[in-house]
């Protein structure tokens, strides 16, 4: 590992109550409560709150959650998590590599430099977007609460040999950060129903730094009407999906503000010329947004970009903003 347990200790808190952790043995300890987290299998630290969320909205999500919750972390040989690879068609993982490349340019551009920071991703599944952007950070945080896809993306970045890699098996409506992460990521994952993006919306914005930046999306309602008004058989299962207007009303009832919108379109490598001069006649496939802390009067910058078309909005107030959050629980 390239890290100390200090230096993590320093990044994370007791999701229970927000306050500071420190390493003892091979664990941690909240100063608060004195609760105990313990890594398994020596690489997987466990710091889930202690009960999960009441029901949401989406019963299917809901049992989903309460079940994974509470597994035990044992293997599963027939355990195939979301999003692996092999288990895809070519058209999917092209469509993924684009993703992947687009965020990763998203996440260049902001001229900090990257090697000095720590990216979080706080649904990772079997780490698409880690294992990519690992050597361009100087630690990852990978962090979900599937077992499954925490031992796949672990197996994957030994294999890799990426030693700059710590696994959290958390809850993302109990984030085990408060102000303390440089870069967030939260992809595919605002497709529940409201009540679940706006409990995840707020546990992000909690977690970054002041100077930190997050990044989200939202499937766009328009990349296939004609499936959401069930004219064509729909194949995206429950998914929540959203227009621009939906997704920036959610954005600003969590206090996010001063966003930069990046529209992603699968159909086009994000550095293609084409992508320039067709992309207004197609929706995109997905909304992406980045933004930064509610605390830090962050302003984001529109600028010409190639390889997907970005749009800036006007920043709030550094007093409504630093309003809007409390570092200190
Ligand atoms: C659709 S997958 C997206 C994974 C990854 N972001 C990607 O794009 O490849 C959603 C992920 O969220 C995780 N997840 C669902 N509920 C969660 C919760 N309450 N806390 C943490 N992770 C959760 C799932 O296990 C799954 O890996
Ligand atoms: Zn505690």
């Amino acid at each position: 590992m390239r890290f100390s347990t200090e230096e993590i200790a320093s990044r994370l808190c007791c999701p229970d109550d927000q306050r500071s952790l420190r390493s003892k043995d091979a664990s941690f300890e909240c100063r608060h409560c004195g609760r105990i987290y313990r890594a398994w299998e020596g690489e997987i630290l466990e710091l889930l709150p202690s009960k999960p969320v009441g029901s949401l909205s989406n019963p299917k999500y809901t049992a989903d959650y309460h079940l994974e919750f509470h597994r035990t972390f044992e293997a599963r040989e027939d355990a195939i998590p979301w999003g692996v690879r092999e288990a895809q068609s070519s058209a999917w993982r092209l469509h993924r590599e684009r993703q992947v490349r687009t965020v990763l340019s998203m996440l260049r551009r902001d001229g900090v430099p990257l090697q000095d920071g720590i990216l979080c991703d706080v649904s990772a599944g079997v780490g698409d977007y880690t294992l990519s952007c690992a050597r361009h950070f100087r630690w990852v945080l990978h962090c979900d609460l599937s077992v499954d896809a925490l031992r796949y993306a672990l197996a994957r970045s030994r294999r890799m040999g990426l030693r700059n890699i710590f696994f959290l098996r958390v809850d993302y409506f109990a984030l085990p950060f408060r102000c303390s992460i440089d870069r967030l990521l939260c992809l595919d994952t605002l497709i529940r129903g409201q009540d679940h993006e706006k409990a995840l919306l707020n546990q992000i914005e909690r977690a970054i730094a002041s100077e930190g930046r997050a990044i989200v999306d939202f499937h766009h309602w328009w990349h296939n009407p004609l499936r959401r008004l069930g004219l064509l058989p729909q194949n995206f299962g429950n998914n929540r999906s959203y227009t621009r207007t939906g997704a920036e009303g959610l954005l600003r009832e969590c206090g996010v503000e001063g966003w930069r919108l990046v529209r992603f379109y699968q159909e086009f490598a994000p550095e293609s010329r084409s992508l320039k001069r067709l992309s207004w006649l197609l929706p995109a496939t997905r909304l992406l947004y980045e933004f930064g802390s509610a605390a830090s009067g962050h302003t984001s910058r529109a600028s010409a970009e190639t390889g997907f078309s970005t749009t800036s909005q006007p920043n709030p107030s550094d007093a409504a903003r630093g309003a809007a959050k409390s570092c200190y629980p």
